[in-house]
């Protein structure tokens, strides 16, 4: 069967790179897209990504970047991953960073032209190659379709997808020159965002289609609360916007063959195994207690700062609570003080998958108190390792967490404790919600059940993509 070919572009694909969803949806909805198209992945070639692992070897193609009168080396590199095509970015000033766009309390000073080059270089794959559709993802891709303007040899047709507006790729003026860039797009209407320069409006100004990662974040983002300055821009372009809720990789986020868990499991006692070991595993008592879990950046987004102020609150009743996460040094100073004071409260800083596996295994509840939420994976992978989500009510939490009370037993749909309120006394009310439900142990389980039921695949999702692609096409 013919199948067009697809170009996806992301700054992190899991396994390779990650520090966030991006590189879970980068590895897994390609795959569901491939039965339609000829997919190849591309990424940039980080140096801390294994080369000799996944057999990432040298294309024989390597090439000098203009940008801005001065030439930067790429070299292409490749290799099959899971049946698909993978392609890799090498140029040193890209690759040869330890982390991949910087500290958590700063991007690194070179980003515009890190990401620059790699814009460049789809470009380039884009002419050598002559993709139908090219699927950008985030800032650092969203240069393509401006870069693409002009090109009259290119008929590749762009959807870019934006996974969070509060990182934009937002630079000061004087990038537009180390760019390449011309001042003539350093309007409102183009690339400029408070006489900064924004990769993210090039995006949305020149794609030819828009999607974010849930319908009701798509709503959000049009908005002053959520818009991160530029609701009115995207307002203008709402006639090219689509909300698409994210899924989760079937196979890999499956408790029933998950190699982290010390007994994989399809049932409630199955899980009872795993939360009694993973509470010796550190160093917690009581598996009759609820266990809470928080997996996840330590930002303000997810809600830090109300999770930080309802802790002691939480703490303080009879229950257990592990975190998992990493993110800003005022967070985890405040956290580790809170940990001193509460034996059954459980940290670990750091960035561990194989730990958040065991942690959605054992727990009860997982804590999502997120500010805002463009989609958020976390919340389905609880949902099918049967620990139910407490989340506030914004984004992908509420296109996926439906209210425990509304609860209906034949609807492909997952409950939770749901609060509408950003405030640590909302987010306190529900969760002693959530206590007292699990102590109506029928009605909980009946629940987690139905949960651990649902389908949270790509399988829909795709399906959505996919017919966006043939509009693009047609
Ligand atoms: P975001 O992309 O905003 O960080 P998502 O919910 O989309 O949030 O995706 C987060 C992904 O990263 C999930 O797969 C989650 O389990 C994982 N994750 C986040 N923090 C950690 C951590 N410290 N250790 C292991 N996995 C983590
Ligand atoms: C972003 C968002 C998160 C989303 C992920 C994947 O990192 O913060 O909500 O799930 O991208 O799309």
């Amino acid at each position: 069967m013919y199948k067009p070919s697809l170009l996806f572009a992301a700054s992190e694909v899991y396994p390779f790179a990650k520090s966030g969803g991006l590189a879970d949806v980068a590895h897994s909805l390609p795959r569901a897209l491939a039965c339609e198209y000829e997919v190849s992945v591309v990424m940039p070639l980080y140096r801390f990504v294994d080369r000799e692992k996944y057999a990432i070897a040298a294309l024989g193609e390597a090439f000098e970047i203009e940008m801005g009168g001065v030439e930067y080396p790429v070299e292409l590199f490749g290799c099959e991953y899971e049946g698909l095509r993978h392609i890799f970015i090498y140029s040193p000033l890209l690759s040869e960073k330890d982390f991949l766009y910087g500290t958590p309390e700063k991007g690194y000073e070179d980003n515009a032209i890190r990401f620059g080059i790699f814009n460049y270089a789809i470009v380039s794959l884009l002419k050598r190659r002559q993709y139908a559709i090219a699927h950008l993802n985030d800032w650092q891709s969203a240069l393509v379709p401006l870069l693409l303007k002009d090109e009259e040899t290119i008929s590749t047709k762009i959807l870019y997808t934006i996974h969070n507006l509060a990182y934009q790729g937002t630079f000061e003026k004087s990038a537009l020159a180390e760019l390449g860039l011309d001042e003539g797009c350093f309007t409102m209407e183009e690339i400029e965002f408070y006489a900064m320069l924004s990769f993210m409006k090039a995006g949305i100004a020149y794609a030819d289609m828009i999607t974010t990662v849930s319908p009701t974040y798509a709503k959000e983002i049009l908005t002053l609360e959520f818009g991160c300055g530029l609701d009115g821009f995207l307002r203008h372009h709402r006639n090219k916007l689509t909300g698409i809720i994210n899924g989760i990789n079937a196979e890999h986020f499956s408790p029933e063959h998950d190699s982290a868990l010390v007994t994989p499991y399809s049932d409630l006692s199955g899980k009872a195994l795993n939360k009694k070991a993973y509470l010796r595993e550190v160093g917690l008592t009581g598996a009759k207690k609820p266990l809470f879990v928080f997996v996840g950046r330590f930002t303000s987004q997810k809600g830090l700062d109300i999770l930080i102020e309802s802790l002691p609150k939480m703490a303080s009743t009879e229950c257990n609570i592990a975190l998992l996460g990493e993110g800003e040094e005022k967070y985890h100073a405040a956290l580790k003080e809170i940990v001193s004071k509460y034996p059954n409260v459980y940290l670990e800083f750091g960035y561990d998958e194989r730990h958040s596996h065991r942690m959605y295994a054992a727990a009860d509840f997982l804590l999502m108190p997120s500010l805002f939420e463009p989609c958020g994976l976390n919340q389905m992978i609880a949902m099918a390792y049967g620990a139910m989500p407490v989340v506030h009510r914004v984004g992908g939490l509420a296109d996926t967490v439906f209210e425990y009370t509304d609860f209906e037993p034949l609807a492909n749909r997952g409950y939770g404790v749901v609060f509408t309120k950003a405030s640590a006394h909302s987010f306190t009310k529900a969760f002693e919600q959530a206590q007292t439900l699990y102590k109506n142990k029928r009605h909980y389980n009946r629940i987690i059940k139905h949960n651990m039921r649902c389908d949270f695949s790509w399988q829909e999702s795709a399906k959505a993509y996919l017919s966006l692609y043939a509009q693009l096409l047609k």
